[in-house]
């Protein structure tokens, strides 16, 4: 069987690395993977770390894209993958997740009648201002095998119409719907003990830890829109003073950029100058792993940050209006706040006293990589 997996991303790097993974040690004589590239992200700590660290095989294609508006960018790697399909005739396109780079595979992909395999199926915001969520409907609504890490995403496929009764040979008007855990939680399994000999993050920027919070903020609502911004840089700013705790915060590089010219210049000033604010470049995922695994508590608008924060059983503080990962909120394990300054501090505040959290498991068994390889063979 040939597959041709579509990534871009960062996160989409770092998730295909579990399929790669298992490919490579239980079905290398039976799936022979071509990995296409969008170059969506090509900052070295934004893609070829990934590769380097996480033994992810190098892209066979990379069309090198880069950043555009979503229009401009979309369609240009619709035209790349469209002519790599063409040349490839692989029995599956694999998609990750929801972005541009996901939206391009699918459409490039339907109108060849490729069929569409798309891992991280299912998940809501119900909030269709988010470029993400048209761009996971729309994966979703052409794929002929949809895997979802949660329960939760299960059910949303179910209203949407899809079955979870239809029969094999799986297609695009009979598509397979399968609630199979998370290919990041396989990682974060599979990296958590690498990590703890490799990393030197927390010397590096003198943590201690358990005694800080780790930060990331890249929504394009969060750093696009100045109230936003301003009102979780003022919190975070606040909330080190007042607690007397360190933040690092590594900073993806759309915040960077847009902190110059969204943040206040006095609180722009400030932040320079905190002792205990550390704004520090993208790090690579062993670091990150190291800092979740070693923080008190977790601040993010990220959905892969999110889910790693329970994986790693710390309490995280949402950046956001909604989450697809309803139920890490459900268990009690993280707030959304939106970008509310006083729930911010409120919601730390809370964290900060509460203790004895527990973080059932409900994100599979580690092995969600394997059952996706096992079910797309099996579809033949
Ligand atoms: C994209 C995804 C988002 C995902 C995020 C993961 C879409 C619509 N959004 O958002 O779902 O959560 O990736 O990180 O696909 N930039 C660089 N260097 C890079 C990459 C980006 O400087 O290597 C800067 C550029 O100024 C660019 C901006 O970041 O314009 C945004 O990049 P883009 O890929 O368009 O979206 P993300 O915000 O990264
Ligand atoms: N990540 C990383 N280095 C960083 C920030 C994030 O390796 O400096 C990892 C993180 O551990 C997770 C993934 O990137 O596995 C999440 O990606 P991101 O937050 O960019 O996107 P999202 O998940 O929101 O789409």
């Amino acid at each position: 069987m040939k597959i041709v997996t579509v990534i871009g991303a960062r996160p989409q790097i770092i998730k295909a690395a579990a399929l790669s993974r298992v490919i490579k040690n239980n079905f290398s004589n039976v799936i022979n993977e071509v990995i296409v590239h969008t170059g969506q992200h090509y900052d070295e700590n934004m893609s070829q770390v990934f590769f380097d660290e996480l033994g992810i095989p190098q892209p066979n294609y990379n069309l090198r894209i880069g950043s555009a508006s979503h229009g401009r960018q979309t369609a240009l790697m619709v035209e790349g993958i469209e002519e790599i399909l063409l040349e490839e005739k692989p029995d599956y396109l694999v998609l990750y997740g929801d972005t541009n780079s996901t939206l391009a595979g699918a459409i490039a992909a339907s109108k060849i009648h490729i069929p569409i395999v798309h891992i991280e199926a299912g998940l809501r915001s119900f909030n269709k201002k988010m470029p993400e969520e048209i761009n996971r409907i729309m994966c979703d609504h052409s794929s002929t095998l949809l895997f979802s890490p949660t329960q939760t995403g299960f059910n949303n496929l179910l209203r949407e119409g899809f079955s979870a009764n239809t029969k094999m040979p799986f297609t695009a008007d009979n598509p397979g719907v399968f609630h199979c855990g998370d290919v990041m939680f396989d990682n974060s399994l599979f990296f958590k003990d690498v990590t703890l000999d490799k990393s030197k993050i927390l010397t590096d920027n003198e943590l201690q830890a358990r005694n800080f919070i780790l930060a990331t903020i890249h929504r394009n609502n969060n750093t696009d829109e100045p109230e936003r911004l301003n009102a979780i840089f003022s919190s975070i700013l606040r909330i080190s003073e007042d607690f007397e705790i360190e933040v690092v915060l590594p900073l993806h590089p759309r915040t960077s950029k847009l902190l110059v010219k969204n943040l206040d210049s006095d609180l722009y000033e400030k932040i320079q100058q905190s002792k205990r604010l550390k704004l520090i470049p993208p790090v690579s995922f062993l670091d990150m792993i190291a800092l979740e695994s070693n923080c008190k508590l977790i601040m993010t608008d990220s959905g892969g940050v999110q889910k790693e924060a329970y994986f790693f059983e710390k309490p995280c503080i949402i950046l956001r209006s909604e989450t697809e990962w309803k139920e890490i909120v459900e268990e009690g394990t993280a707030i959304v706040v939106n970008a509310d300054e006083n729930k911010i501090f409120a919601a730390y505040d809370y964290f900060s006293e509460y203790e004895g959290m527990s973080f059932p498991s409900i994100f599979g068994d580690g092995k969600a990589a394997e059952f996706i390889c096992e079910t797309m063979l099996t579809n033949g």
